[in-house]
């Protein structure tokens, strides 16, 4: 069966961002000039994936208007003759069905977030996104790559890459073994290990194909790191059952929930946008000069 839905869990808090996500979602905050979740929106449909399942929350109506149509700026832009822009704007609007919404009415883990979408995903694999994870690849996007590797090894499979070994505490790390070229084979994971617990120091960041076989695990709704239901702790029962592959992509991670990596990827992206290298590139030289 191919991989035609995709849930996005978008109902976090965001504390790591507050002020800017008291109102608003993080996954708003522009990237250049895009908000984060257009990326991620953009790479589930350039993979193949029919149906985007927004799980959101308290305040994420700007998410929603985002995807639907604005007819005041489109009469205003045609009015004024910018086709490029109305063309774009319009663009960004998938097919009338092609998003759905559902709501996790408290923010009760990742887990839980997508445990939400069950009804509405049913018997199929599924992807799940994590639009704060931005992946810059030089080659295809990272979920395209892993809807290939769905296809050939019929089984569960998460983005996995290194971290330093004192960043262990912020991710789902695995105990896994090699497999073949950017593939490993998964044999046990933990969610946010301290550095002397980990058994590896390869993580899992925000892109997953997961058999329908999940939902018996997230249905289990146990509280786990932090309190919160987490799906590593779900992936970890599937694991009895099931293989799970991890696939090491080839590219830049940026966490964009940590206003570090957001700055960051900004950097990243705008560099790639030849009418602001030069810039840009100017005006980082001159601060490196300085410091
Ligand atoms: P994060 O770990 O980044 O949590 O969640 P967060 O709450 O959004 O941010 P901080 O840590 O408080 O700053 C990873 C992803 O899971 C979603 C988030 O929206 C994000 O996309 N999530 C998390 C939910 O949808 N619901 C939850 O209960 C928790």
């Amino acid at each position: 069966m191919k991989v035609k839905k995709a849930v996005f869990p978008v109902a976090g808090l965001g504390t790591r961002f507050i002020p800017a996500t008291k109102a608003m979602a993080k996954e708003m905050l522009p990237v250049v000039d895009k908000p984060i979740i257009q990326y991620a929106v953009e790479e589930a449909f350039a993979a193949g994936i029919e149906q985007i399942i927004f799980v959101t929350g308290r305040g994420k109506k700007a998410l929603e208007d985002h995807f639907d149509r604005c007819f005041e700026i489109e009469a205003s832009l045609e009015s004024k003759g910018k086709t490029d822009l109305l063309k774009q704007i319009q663009e960004l609007v998938p097919r009338t069905g092609t998003i759905v919404y559902t709501r996790q009415h408290q923010p009760l883990g990742l887990g839980h977030a997508i445990w939400c979408a069950r009804d509405i995903v049913g018997d199929e694999p599924f992807a799940v996104l994590l639009a704060d994870d931005m992946i810059q690849t030089k080659g295809k996007p990272v979920l395209s790559e892993m809807v290939e590797k769905f296809d050939r090894f019929r089984a569960s499979i998460a983005a996995v890459m290194e971290v330093e070994k004192d960043q262990t505490d912020k991710y789902g790390i695995l105990d896994a073994g090699p497999l073949e070229d950017n593939v490993v084979r998964i044999k046990d994971m933990i969610e946010k290990p301290s550095p002397e617990e980990a058994p590896s120091n390869l993580a899992i960041v925000g892109r997953y194909i997961l058999t329908p076989k999940i939902w018996d695990y997230l249905g289990k709704k146990e509280k786990g790191a932090g309190g919160e239901i987490q799906l590593t702790d779900a992936m970890k029962g599937l694991l009895r059952e099931q293989p799970i592959f991890g696939y090491k992509f080839q590219g830049e991670r940026f966490d964009c929930g940590d206003k570090a990596g957001f700055q960051m990827a900004n950097l990243a992206f705008a560099l790639e946008r030849p009418d602001m290298r030069d810039k840009l590139l100017s005006f980082i030289k001159g601060i490196v000069n300085t410091c």
